[in-house]
């Protein structure tokens, strides 16, 4: 089985929306193995976005991503899981992310856009051991 991690944003769980994010990804035929409600904290947001830092928008990113709980996932597929979980997602912009899609269903702002998903293999596996280092 092929494992991706699945960040349910502040945003999602301060509109009461992890429930419609969990079960469209249930539906899909996806299976949950690990789930946290956790405010993340500055030095694991660095960590996760490591890729963004020095970015104009990576301050309201971080600042975005640690102002209130977010329910963090792993997420279990056959095979590209990632992959799978980033097509439910949508487009980063969820102006342009078509409808069907979790961005293009519920969200209107770049900036608050409900979800993350991994966006490869490599990411997948990097950032499960960032949030569950228990799990091998
Ligand atoms: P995420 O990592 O959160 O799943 O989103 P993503 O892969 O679709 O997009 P990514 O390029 O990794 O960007 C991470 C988050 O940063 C914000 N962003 N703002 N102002 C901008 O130009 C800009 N670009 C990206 C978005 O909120 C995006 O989800
Ligand atoms: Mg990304």
């Amino acid at each position: 089985m092929n494992r991706t991690l699945v960040i349910c944003k502040p945003d999602a769980v301060e509109r009461g929306l992890v429930g419609e994010l969990v079960g469209r990804l249930e539906r899909k035929g996806l299976r949950l193995v690990a789930a946290q409600l956790r405010q993340i904290d500055e030095a694991t947001a660095s960590e996760h976005y490591e890729e963004h830092r020095g970015k104009p928008f990576y301050p309201d990113l971080v600042g975005f991503i640690t102002r209130s709980p977010s329910m963090v996932l792993v997420m279990e597929g056959p095979v590209d899981t990632w992959s799978i979980v980033r097509t439910l997602m949508g487009s980063t912009n969820p102006a342009e992310a078509p409808p069907g899609t979790i961005r293009g269903d519920l969200g209107t702002l770049l900036t608050e856009n409900l979800v993350h998903g991994s966006d490869s293999a490599e990411s997948a596996a990097r950032e499960i051991a960032i949030f569950f280092p228990g799990l091998a």
